[in-house]
């Protein structure tokens, strides 16, 4: 294959800047551009305050960013120029967001890709020469059919595309560690002589630092595809789990130990198998959605079905732990005061998109509860606009609701807590200082990754904990 010199990606958000920090970390000979239509985010990738929060990506940014290696030119530019961009690149890797669709047919399941669509038609119009457009972005199933129209029709005289598929893995807090070893890399393209040069074109690139074994080529289809199964299988590992909790605290059975169990099978593995009140973050839910849409349009609706299970489940998971926490008041939260630590999706990330935070603080609130919140990333404006809470609108429910500055904060005169994310901070919280400052009954409410019962309630408080009965 052709070496590559020039690769362009569009689109500067949590997968694409991260993707081409550590590319053109690994890969001094290429230069990298990364072109977002959002110039404060592209401002933010050029400072020392990036606007993803991941552990070590700063540093993996700096040294291409600012040529910091000797003997290194700079190889990694943010910038807003997209046609220059794409016209200089080789590859073009198309890293913009495919939310789900929110209005007309498909909406609430099927992947929105016109953003990606627009961008496509921007590389057709503005390429002066072949290129090989890469979507990154999770799309909907037979996407890469699309793009290759687009290109087809709109493309100038003689210049020609190829389309390949290479979705991302990444999870966020996590994303550096992923992206240097990841499990795999995919990369789909169509079985043509012409598609499995430029599959292997790519390869080469990737093949800078990861094993070659760990890049598997295959069709663009299976690629695409693959991409929502992986979700739907971690995702549907974590409902499974959480639908065993449940009959765990039915019956006297620890889903810490079920979980070891089973876990302990090396066909099942111990990975995602963590109780919790249910999974959150941007992809499980959109992707398992566009499955299940994929489905229906198959006309499989038994197949759409199963696969919905799962995130019925996860619903399930949220309003029952609200449920048994009400319960313990009797039914009555009036006057009760619920504290709420970690807001984001998971720990170690400022991220809270689908977080189930949001739907228990709700919860809460929509029973009379006041709740205070503390999460050491993420900030107040976020949390109201997460929570639909205008301050000056409204009066009545923002009284009921305060951000804290620190966990004793949010605990302090807080009848109840519950521990939203695992924060390693909240496991090595004062919780002697919390007991004192808390008013009874004093109820932690949490997972036993984080939580110790049996120290707890040596402190004077009365653990919940998610799959485990109370006697
Ligand atoms: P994001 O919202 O953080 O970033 C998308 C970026 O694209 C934004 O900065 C936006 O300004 C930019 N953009 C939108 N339209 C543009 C245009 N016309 N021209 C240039 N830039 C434009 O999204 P993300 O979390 O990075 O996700 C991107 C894709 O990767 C999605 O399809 C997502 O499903 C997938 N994905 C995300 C993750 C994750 O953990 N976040 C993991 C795997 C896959
Ligand atoms: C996920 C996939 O893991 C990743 O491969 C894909 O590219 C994007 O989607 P992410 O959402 O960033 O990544 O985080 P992940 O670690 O998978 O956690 C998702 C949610 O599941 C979090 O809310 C987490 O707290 C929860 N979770 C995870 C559990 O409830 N139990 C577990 O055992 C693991």
């Amino acid at each position: 294959p052709k070496s590559v010199s020039y690769i362009c990606f569009i689109g500067a958000g949590y997968v694409g800047g991260s993707t081409a920090a550590v590319l053109a970390n690994q890969c001094p000979h290429i230069q990298v551009t990364v072109v977002d239509k959002n110039a404060e985010r592209t401002k933010a990738w050029q400072s020392e305050n990036l606007p993803v929060a991941e552990t070590g990506l700063l540093d993996i940014v700096k040294v291409p960013r600012d040529g910091l290696r000797p003997s290194q030119r700079k190889n990694l530019h943010f910038t807003t120029e997209v046609e220059e961009s794409i016209q200089q690149a080789e590859i073009i890797i198309v890293s913009v967001n495919t939310p789900t669709k929110a209005v007309g047919t498909g909406s609430g399941y099927l992947l929105d890709s016109s953003v990606l669509e627009d961008v496509v038609m921007c590389i057709a119009r503005s390429a002066r020469s072949n290129k090989i457009v890469v979507e990154k972005s999770t799309v909907p199933v037979g996407t890469g059919e699309t793009v290759r129209d687009i290109l087809r029709n709109n493309a100038h005289t003689g210049v020609k595309f190829e389309v390949l598929s290479n979705p991302e893995f990444l999870a966020e807090g996590t994303a550096v560690q992923n992206l240097l070893q990841p499990d795999r890399v995919l990369i789909g393209c169509l079985e043509t002589k012409s598609g499995f040069l430029a599959a292997e074109t790519f390869a080469s690139v990737y093949a800078t630092w990861i094993p070659r074994e760990r890049i598997i080529t295959m069709n663009l289809f299976s690629s695409e595809l693959s991409k929502l199964a992986a979700n739907a299988l971690l995702a549907q590992r974590i409902s499974s789990i959480n639908a065993l909790s449940i009959i765990c605290e039915a019956t006297g059975a620890d889903i810490q130990q079920v979980a070891k169990a089973v876990g302990s099978d090396s066909r099942i593995g111990p990975h995602m198998l963590r109780a919790s009140f249910g999974f959150g973050g941007s992809c499980f839910k959109k992707d398992i959605r566009s499955l299940v849409y994929l489905c229906k349009c198959l006309h499989l609706d038994d197949v759409a079905a199963y696969w919905e299970a799962i995130l019925n489940i996860n619903e399930k998971q949220k309003s029952r732990s609200v449920a048994r926490i009400v319960s313990r008041f009797n039914n009555n939260m009036n006057g009760k005061k619920i504290a709420i630590l970690g807001f984001a999706f998971k720990e170690n990330t400022g991220d809270t998109r689908e977080s189930c935070a949001i739907d228990l603080v709700k919860g809460f609130l929509h029973e009379g509860a006041s709740v205070s919140i503390y999460d050491p990333l993420v900030q107040e404006s976020q949390i109201r606009e997460d929570l639909g809470i205008d301050c000056a609108a409204d009066g009545g429910l923002d009284n009921r609701l305060t951000i804290c500055q620190s966990g004793e904060e949010a605990c302090t005169g807080a009848h109840g807590v519950l521990v939203a994310t695992n924060w390693d901070t909240f496991r090595s919280l004062d919780w002697d200082h919390v007991a004192r400052v808390m008013t009874y009954p004093r109820i932690v409410f949490g997972s036993s990754a984080c939580l110790d019962p049996n120290v707890l309630e040596s402190m004077g408080f009365t653990v919940e904990i998610i799959g485990k009965k109370v006697w």
